[in-house]
């Protein structure tokens, strides 16, 4: 295996990553993968996962390739070809196949039944092979996935909108509508793409949300409440869905059973943790969704839950909506409840920092990096 790449090499891997990337939302749990095949410094095929159960990206690139034009060609693929039958073939196996004189990898796949298995058959078959070509966007494309393989939970992605002075809501809770027509489609679109829409007990009771994605897209996200009093009700708009759309209440072991069953009747699938602290019952649920292979669980608030998530170190990445208004108040509440940190020179920082506009609103983005 050799570490040596030009800038050839990173061109076509990340024409790859781009084609992954577009499989946003499809593939999951599996990983996003893209695949580029270059002979002669011309593209002659590529392609990628497009969705769960489906072909790798490889097999899309070589649909009904002859080998004479594959032979001899570099390969570029963001993660490494799996090795093992799962729902479709080894693609090790098959790229030996088309015998190419390179192979070019992103990264290495940490799924426990490929890890550097791939590499040694493409090796074991006289293929040149680089790893580690554009590794650290690789690794920031599948952030989520590689964290549900090696932590065994999901990702999990805050969202919040709030107004040029920091407030989420005014003193007396009222939230409808801090961001733009254009963020608010966004949102949207970002709900369509995750497994799973979390929000607090305190939001389902103040706002009466629906979470469902209404701009379509390939996922019906699963709501949840995380709820130890099972105080939403019966007749908000996520109870009186939930035969639509799946709910799921997390509830602590004082819930009233009552109001359990009641909900169960109504067709929401109501969990009860005996843990004894709220912070024990958030970390099972997000255990519990990993066990069930969510991968992205998108958090809409409130202050509290979001508050508990970074006090927990369990929020992973931010998406922040600033809209042009004030609300003032030393009782408004601001995005992030929750302990907090005592000192500033010990403040979480954000990474892969992104800035764009939305509309008339600020859309920042980035991924919350604690310290180790
Ligand atoms: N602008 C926005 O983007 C936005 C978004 C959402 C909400 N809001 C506004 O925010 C307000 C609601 O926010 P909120 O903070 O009052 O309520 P919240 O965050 O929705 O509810 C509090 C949540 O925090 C949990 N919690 C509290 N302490 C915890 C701990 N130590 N460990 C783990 N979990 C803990 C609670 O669990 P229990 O069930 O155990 O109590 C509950 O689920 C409303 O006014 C709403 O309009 C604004």
């Amino acid at each position: 295996m050799s570490h040596l790449f030009d800038e050839q090499d990173l061109h076509y891997m990340r024409r790859a990553l781009s084609l992954a990337a577009t499989a946003r939302g499809c593939v999951e749990p599996n990983p996003l993968v893209g695949c580029v095949i270059v002979r002669n410094q011309q593209v002659i095929c590529e392609g990628f996962h497009r969705y769960y159960g489906g072909p790798h990206a490889e097999a899309d690139a070589l649909a009904g390739r002859p080998i004479d034009d594959v032979r001899g060609s570099t390969i570029y693929v963001t993660l490494e070809p799996c090795s093992h039958f799962g729902k479709t073939p080894p693609c090790a196996e098959l790229l030996a196949k088309y015998q190419p004189a390179r192979v070019v990898i992103a990264m290495e796949d940490p799924f426990a039944q490929v890890s550097g298995r791939g590499v040694q058959y493409l090796e074991s078959q006289n293929i040149q092979v680089h790893v580690g070509v554009c590794e650290t966007e690789a690794r920031y494309l599948n952030r989520a996935y590689l964290q549900l393989q090696t932590h065994k939970r999901p990702w999990v992605h805050g969202k919040w909108a709030m107004t040029a002075d920091g407030k989420i809501a005014t003193r007396t809770g009222e939230s409808f509508w801090i961001s733009g027509d254009e963020s608010r489609r966004l949102v949207h679109q970002r709900r369509a793409q995750v497994d799973a829409i979390l929000v607090g007990s305190g939001t389902a009771l103040h706002d009466n949300p629906m979470l469902n994605p209404r701009e379509g897209g390939p996922r019906i996200p699963l709501r949840i409440v995380f709820d130890s009093q099972a105080r939403t009700r019966i007749e908000s708009n996520l109870v009186r869905t939930a035969h639509q759309y799946p709910t799921l209440l997390w509830v602590g072991p004082n819930a009233s059973r009552q109001q359990v069953e009641l909900l169960r009747d109504h067709g929401c699938e109501v969990v009860v943790s005996h843990l004894p602290t709220t912070a024990t019952r958030l970390e099972a649920l997000l255990f519990e969704l990993g066990r069930r292979r969510c991968t992205n669980v998108w958090c809409e608030g409130g202050s509290g839950l979001l508050g508990a998530l970074l006090d927990l170190e369990l929020l992973d990445e931010i998406d922040v909506f600033i809209a042009p208004k004030l609300f003032g108040g030393q009782d408004a509440l601001t995005p992030i409840g929750g302990l907090g940190i005592k000192h500033a020179d010990a403040a979480i920082t954000l990474h892969h920092w992104n800035v764009n506009r939305s509309g008339n609103d600020i859309h920042l983005n980035g991924t919350v990096q604690y310290p180790s």
